[in-house]
């Protein structure tokens, strides 16, 4: 019998991950005019790392946390997202006082019921910014957020963005959530049973008509945060209500239980029923959380597979390729010896050689399904004749005959 892979643990092939490329050279260049620097840290962390982050109410560490022991018979995991991980890091280098700017990217696993947008394994890049209190650093991720979908061509999403308070304001908003919500409970779906109990501010963002009509009149979180947080959040919606589509939604409170303060949500109608793209806030409780000394936190996370399925490639410039035709036989020295002079002269330029088999007909054809828009033939009597022939392949374009110097100047300046 033939193995498969695992379900919701999709293969990715050169084909998927054309668009993956663009969106990482993208995201490289912002990263950079922002100052923010690579950390790597271990797909597996002990399980009580993301029990004592994530939450033990939530969703992930409930049902979806791919956990097992190992020989030592220590309950491991793999990380189902990236904060609790960098936190955990910085704690363990005692470097909670300084002042962090970080991204990463890579793999994350939830055993979530998989689905179109969503995966067992699926990719995240995400930043944190560590050390910063509470004001410019909020300005300076939706900033980037904003970047980011510039860069690739984004422009029909909304930004969600809520504040949940500090660690006090939540906790009795909560509180009278459930004495509000308690006396309705036969009402409630079972799902929004269990939330109740385990988890309540996951209520608000149920996906239930008749839990949503009954929160209508239930306590709002605006009524529990402070007058500064309230004016805090409506400064950040003015800011960059002239530069994308932002409101503020209060039943916004993100799954994971680490967040006070600002958070928010990227969506786009284009992704169907998984329509978030991005999701971030406010996390300064955490560092205490895992043992470590105060430290401010904000940051988001992007799913990549989601936000690539946005990526609009038609305003994406295509690389400039051009084909290595070789029809002469026993020609591979000096053919060698040019191709290679051509990709240290200029290495914007993809030289797509191995086109050599078959006929210069056929070769042309893969050229062009290549989307090569020029070829280099080298034939027999053109290696004879020390030339080349430089062939435009749209359409009315021309061919030149060309010694390799020639050649060379003019992949130069292509
Ligand atoms: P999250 O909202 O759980 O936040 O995940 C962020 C993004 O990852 C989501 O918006 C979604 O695009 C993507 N994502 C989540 N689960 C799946 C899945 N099963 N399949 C495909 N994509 C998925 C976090 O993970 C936080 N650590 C973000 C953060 C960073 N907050 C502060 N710093």
């Amino acid at each position: 019998m033939k193995i498969q892979s695992l379900r919701g643990m999709p293969d990715l092939f050169p084909q998927d991950l054309e668009r993956w490329h663009i969106f990482e050279s993208k995201l490289s260049e912002v990263f950079y005019s922002f100052d923010t620097h690579e950390i790597r840290t271990p797909l597996l962390e002990p399980t009580e790392l993301f029990s004592r982050s994530v939450g033990n109410s939530s969703d992930i560490i409930n049902k979806e946390l791919y956990s097992f022991l190992d020989r030592n018979k220590d309950s491991i995991s793999l990380r189902p997202e990236g904060s609790a991980s960098i936190i955990r890091a910085i704690i363990q280098k005692k470097q909670e006082h300084e002042k962090h700017k970080l991204w990463y990217q890579g793999p994350m696993f939830r055993y979530e019921r998989p689905q179109k947008g969503r995966f067992r394994q699926f990719h995240q890049v995400g930043v944190e910014y560590l050390g910063f209190e509470e004001g410019v650093a909020e300005y300076e991720l939706i900033s980037m957020v904003l970047q980011i979908n510039k860069s690739i061509g984004i422009s029909d999403y909304t930004i969600k963005i809520n504040h949940l308070g500090d660690a006090k304001a939540k906790e009795s908003f909560c509180k009278s959530l459930v004495s509000f919500l308690s006396p309705h409970i036969e009402k409630l779906h079972e799902k929004d049973q269990a939330r109740l109990k385990f988890n309540p501010l996951r209520v608000l963002d149920s996906k239930e008509q008749s839990t949503q009509d009954l929160l209508q009149s239930g306590p709002k979180f605006q009524d529990f945060i402070s007058n500064e947080s309230k004016n805090f959040l409506q400064n950040l919606v003015n800011t960059y209500s002239n530069h994308c589509n932002i409101l503020i939604d209060q039943t916004l409170v993100r799954g994971l239980d680490y967040y006070t303060g600002v958070v928010f949500e990227a969506v786009s109608k284009g992704l169907g029923a998984q329509d978030a793209f991005l999701g971030g806030g406010r996390y300064d409780k955490l560092s205490n959380q895992l043992g470590g000394k105060d430290m401010h936190a904000i940051g988001f996370a992007i799913g990549i597979e989601r936000i690539v399925e946005l990526l609009n490639i038609k305003n994406i410039k295509s690389p400039k390729k051009v084909g290595f035709i070789v029809t002469a036989k026993q020609a591979d020295q000096k053919t060698y010896k040019i191709a290679d002079d051509l990709r240290s002269t200029n290495k914007t330029i993809i030289l797509d050689t191995f086109l050599n088999d078959g006929s210069l007909k056929s070769q042309l054809r893969r050229a062009n399904k290549n989307n090569c828009t020029h070829v280099i033939i080298i034939g027999e009597e053109e290696l004879k004749n020390n030339q080349i022939i430089w062939k435009d392949l749209s359409e009315g374009g021309k061919q030149e005959l060309l010694s390799p110097k020639e050649v060379i100047d003019k992949y130069i300046n292509f």
